[in-house]
């Protein structure tokens, strides 16, 4: 796991959006992982300025989304596939039918969960996935508790997460109870895993994923095992890491030749 510490969000963002565009010029139909929530926003923003202004061209790249809500009619403002589609393919030449999700509004949910999976496999696997973490080690909607192996499934938004989330709603109880996530599994087959995080409310989630033990009880410790995970955060989100200057120092004296 590669941590790297950086001032802000705008530059978490933007060396995020390198390896993506690093990706995308090698791979013109690379599939990446879309995260949702507040914390890829500054990754959109900088891959839709290159979009403008640098022809940063994403017309054959495919994209899954890593979760959705269950029980919001499809295209509620707040459903993770109109937030993907306003705040990343919207803004740049990402084809419509390029763009997928899992389908909380399905009558069959594990079949639709399946359904999923297999679309997955189908685009030949998940190149890079942009992750976010949840205050309590959360990573997709994979809640404390979740199965390691998981693929997948729905599961039962923690309270916390609800609260977290109802900034984005009129009020707490417009938060589905419910979702559907990619498991721990799913996202674990991903080839190269970007996690961003940024601001103190994030630091305690940050070092127990990074330094805690591997546990479910801290859904993103499972990263630890992933081969090639990039761990992006501000100077607030690091705030707790003990090994803060040894990620600094790795990274400083990294050779050039290895990117991202
Ligand atoms: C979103 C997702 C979640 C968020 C996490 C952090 O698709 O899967 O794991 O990444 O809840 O959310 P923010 O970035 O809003 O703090």
């Amino acid at each position: 796991m590669e941590v790297i510490i950086l001032p802000s969000s705008k530059e978490v963002g933007a060396l995020a959006a390198d390896a993506i565009e690093a990706l995308v010029r090698n791979k013109s139909n690379a599939v990446i992982g879309l995260a949702t929530g507040s914390s890829p926003l500054p990754i959109y923003d900088e891959l839709a300025r290159r979009h403008d202004e640098e022809g940063l061209n994403f017309t054959q790249v495919r994209g899954f989304a890593l979760d959705e809500y269950v029980g919001l009619p499809v295209g509620h403002y707040e459903s993770y596939r109109e937030v993907i589609r306003r705040e990343f393919t919207n803004r740049v030449d990402v084809a419509p039918e390029n763009v997928h999700g899992p389908d909380g509004a399905s009558e069959n949910i594990t079949a639709a969960c399946q359904q999923y999976e297999d679309a997955i496999v189908a685009a030949g696997g998940i190149d890079l996935q942009i992750l976010g973490v949840g205050t309590n080690g959360h990573i997709g909607f994979n809640e404390p508790g979740s199965s390691l192996a998981s693929r997948t499934r729905i599961k039962t938004l923690a309270e916390q997460t609800r609260q977290d989330n109802a900034r984005f709603f009129d009020n707490i109880d417009q938060v589905p109870h419910h979702v559907v996530t990619q498991g721990l599994g799913t996202i674990m087959d991903a080839r190269h895993l970007v996690l961003v995080a940024t601001g103190a409310g994030k630091a305690d989630a940050v070092r127990d994923f990074v330094e805690g033990p591997v546990s479910a009880s801290c859904p993103g410790s499972i990263l630890q095992f992933h081969p090639r995970v990039t761990v992006i955060v501000d100077e607030a989100a690091a705030a707790k890491l003990a090994g803060a200057a040894t990620y600094r120092h790795a990274y400083d004296n990294k050779p050039v030749w290895q990117g991202l």
